[in-house]
């Protein structure tokens, strides 16, 4: 047998290094790597001395068993996922604290246990009695959930091994949990890892899905190693603003199904209610045009959704360093547009402050938010309002040209459906061919310094 192999893990970022040193190479972190447990290396080898033993292997074109998805109950939650829970994979649920991840599990655990499933929800971080009179408060206190508060993984993987392995089982969080064969403390990424491990192979083997409710640190990753992502199936995140209504389920990476569908929820005094329709919801009341408000049709998935882009623009007296500030989009994105608006369309936003937010807690990541962006930055510069009833959307590239961009039709169909009369987007290409509802007066526009003289 080969010599075990001494490892350093940085606590921090997850890397992994052949020797101890004081600051991490990777994240620049000060005394963060801890060795690991001995690892054993095994070779290659042409015969079975190595105590390995011979696996099987099967045709792709054999007729295989295709798990069943089963329905969660809450139709946000299962598009989300790309079509319901697939048995026997693992999710690892990222989220700020106090999103509603513990409250989103517990109303899906229930719709489970009342729909003929079995659930069982572990809470490592709320006594079962605190579970319970948040259960109360939804309404699902008489659901037939098994619940436990409870740590440490060997206790709660005996005891599952005791019985019938359950539809669902709810993990809040993994970082609370520890194994008694790991050394670290709870959190930890060595005890995480481990946790992780233990709990995925106890699902696999018993046709179990498994939600894992994983801490996010400032940055918003999911604290503890990369590798946990790597580790599950499926990384779902939960966003939102704390101090708004509204949260999106997002799936960051899938092995079942697509990663651009969103599950939207809104949460309310008795849990998270569903919202089937969110084309709506991300717009304010809009009454009178104001300076700096552009309405952008977003593509969430396969759903268009309608959000409001605001900007303003403050003019400094003095020549201190303008402040910019983006919230709910992509911070160098709007540095590289304001740039492209300087550079090829003459505007000067250099001694001004420049502000930045999609409204309601709602963040973008569709490029075509751009057209949308630039309008709001220049209606907002000029103190002009924009039409009330005009929709806005394309690609703006470093040339400043507008670029054809995805579902330019379905952006449209909805925008006429919410009772706007006008579009402005990408002349020409795929995207932009003016296929229109003829409720929508469509304006093609090429150049960013089109966009300019329209404002
Ligand atoms: P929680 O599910 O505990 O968040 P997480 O597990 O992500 O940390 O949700 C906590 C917040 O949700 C809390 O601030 C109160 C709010 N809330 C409601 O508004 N309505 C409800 O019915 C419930 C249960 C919670
Ligand atoms: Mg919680």
């Amino acid at each position: 047998m080969a010599k075990p192999k001494r490892r350093y893990t940085c606590q921090a970022c997850g890397s992994v290094a052949s020797r101890w040193q004081g600051q991490c190479a990777d994240c620049g972190e000060w005394n963060s790597l801890v060795e690991d447990a001995p690892q054993t290396v095994f070779s290659a080898k042409h015969d079975l001395s190595s105590g390995g033993r011979p696996i099987q292997f099967t045709p792709l074109d054999q007729p295989g068993e295709v798990p069943k998805r089963r329905a969660s109950g809450l139709a946000e939650f299962d598009r989300a996922l790309g079509g319901g829970l697939v048995p026997g994979s693992a999710i690892l649920m990222g989220g700020d604290p106090g999103i509603g991840k513990s409250t989103l599990l517990l109303q899906v655990a229930a719709h489970i246990a009342q729909s003929g499933g079995r659930s069982v929800y572990v809470s490592g971080e709320e006594a079962a009695g605190q579970v319970r009179l948040r259960a109360e408060r939804l309404g699902l206190s008489k659901a037939p959930i098994q619940l436990a508060a409870a740590t440490s993984v060997r206790d709660i993987l005996t005891t599952l091994g005791t019985m019938e392995p359950p539809s669902l089982l709810v993990i809040d969080s993994i970082q609370t949990m520890h194994s008694d064969q790991i050394e670290g403390a709870p959190g930890t990424v060595s005890q995480v890892r481990g946790c992780a491990f233990e709990l995925i192979r106890y699902a696999k083997e018993n046709g179990v899905t498994l939600v894992l409710v994983g801490h996010v640190t400032k940055d918003g990753t999911i604290a503890g190693p990369r590798v946990l992502e790597h580790m599950v199936d499926v990384v779902m995140s939960f966003e939102g603003e704390r101090s708004h209504q509204y949260r999106i389920l997002r799936s960051l990476k899938n092995r079942f199904g697509p990663v651009d569908e969103i599950g939207v929820f809104a949460m309310e005094g008795d849990g998270l209610a569903e919202v089937g329709n969110p084309s709506m919801l991300f717009l304010s009341g809009r009454e009178d045009p104001m300076a700096g408000s552009a309405v952008f049709p977003a593509m969430e998935g396969t759903r268009p959704v309608l959000v409001e882009i605001q900007a303003l623009i403050v003019r400094l007296q003095s020549g201190a360093t303008p402040r910019r500030a983006v919230v709910g989009w992509d911070n160098g994105r709007m540095a590289m547009l304001l740039a492209v608006l300087e550079a090829r369309c003459g505007l000067n936003f250099s001694s001004a402050e420049v502000y930045l937010n999609v409204a309601g807690g709602y963040r973008l990541s569709d490029p075509a938010a751009d057209l949308a962006v630039a309008a709001a930055l220049i209606s907002a510069l000029g103190d002009k309002p924009l039409p009330n009833d005009a929709v806005w959307f394309g690609e703006v590239s470093l040339a400043g040209e507008i670029r054809p961009v995805a579902h330019a039709s379905i952006r449209q169909r909805e925008s006429a459906k919410l009772g706007f009369g006008r579009a402005v987007g990408p002349a020409g290409g795929p995207g932009g061919d003016g296929k229109t509802d003829k409720a929508l007066r469509f304006t093609g526009l090429s150049m960013l310094p089109n966009l300019v003289d329209r404002i």
